[in-house]
């Protein structure tokens, strides 16, 4: 396998932190820190604050992304943003299926696949996130789970999609627990991923497909995970808050691939 195939991505998920004048003061201070970057970076911010992003982030190499979005493009969904939305004030991101949306508010892999479809046939770019809770890991079957949430999330998803798909394996004991995988269990779960894009579509396919690890990752910990040959990044939640912290993760990206 070419690592060499895949651009690495460092992209934050500021969870539900920041508002728009702290958002314009984070891409300020970021900007000069990551232009140039030789990795993706995206930063997936609260709706609210999206158009200020966008808007500081103009002519920079900073992406933004939304944290979530719905499965219709329009309707009777109170509170609700669609992917069109996204799509029509130029959002080129979206996190979907984050295990968040699935503790806290009841998403399932059946309706974070149909969220996947919408969002593709909206042009954007998806981060689908999977990853396993405690006590699955703890029964032996991370990768039975793994599996089924990437089978549900990708159904029916044509291959000439597949160029718009990130995953993240985020297993969820490591996410803003400050336990973070270690770098070989990380490594296990994103080949057995690969592998698993490799059935479900072809060998072309999985070894260009970034996949990305997230739970606790930070600028200490970065250096060994993305050191491994199927961990092409990361989606960082706290230590994306921060922007002398983000930066450093770009530039620890950056000099790895
Ligand atoms: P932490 O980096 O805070 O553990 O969050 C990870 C995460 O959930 C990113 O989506």
């Amino acid at each position: 396998m070419n690592r060499s195939l895949r651009r690495p991505i460092i992209a934050g998920n500021w969870k539900m932190n920041k508002n728009p004048e702290e958002t314009k003061q984070f891409i300020e201070a970021i900007k000069p820190k990551v232009e140039g970057a030789n990795c993706e970076v995206v930063i997936c911010a609260p709706y609210i604050n999206i158009d200020a992003a966008l808007r500081q982030a103009e002519g920079s190499n900073i992406k933004i992304g939304a944290e979530n979005c719905h499965w219709e493009e329009n309707g009777a969904f109170t509170g609700e943003i669609s992917a069109k939305t996204l799509n029509d004030i130029n959002v080129e991101y979206v996190i979907l299926g984050h295990s968040e949306r699935r503790l806290y508010f009841g998403e399932t892999d059946v309706s974070v696949g149909q969220r996947v479809h919408t969002a593709l046939h909206n042009n954007l770019k998806i981060i689908l996130c999977v990853g396993e809770q405690l006590q699955g890991r703890e029964h032996g079957i991370t990768e039975e789970i793994v599996r089924i949430q990437l089978k549900e999330g990708l159904l029916n998803v044509p291959r000439e999609f597949m160029k718009q798909i990130i995953i993240a394996y985020e297993p969820v004991w490591a996410i803003g627990t400050g336990k973070t995988a270690t770098s070989n269990q990380a490594q296990e779960v994103c080949k057995m991923i690969r592998e698993t894009i490799k059935e479900l579509y072809d060998e072309d396919i999985s070894n260009h497909i970034a996949i990305l690890y997230g739970g606790s990752m930070n600028a200490k910990n970065a250096d060994e995970l993305l050191s491994m040959p199927d961990v092409d990044g990361g989606l960082i939640g706290g230590a994306a808050l921060d922007p002398k912290s983000f930066a450093a993760l770009v530039n620890i990206a950056s000099n790895k691939f």
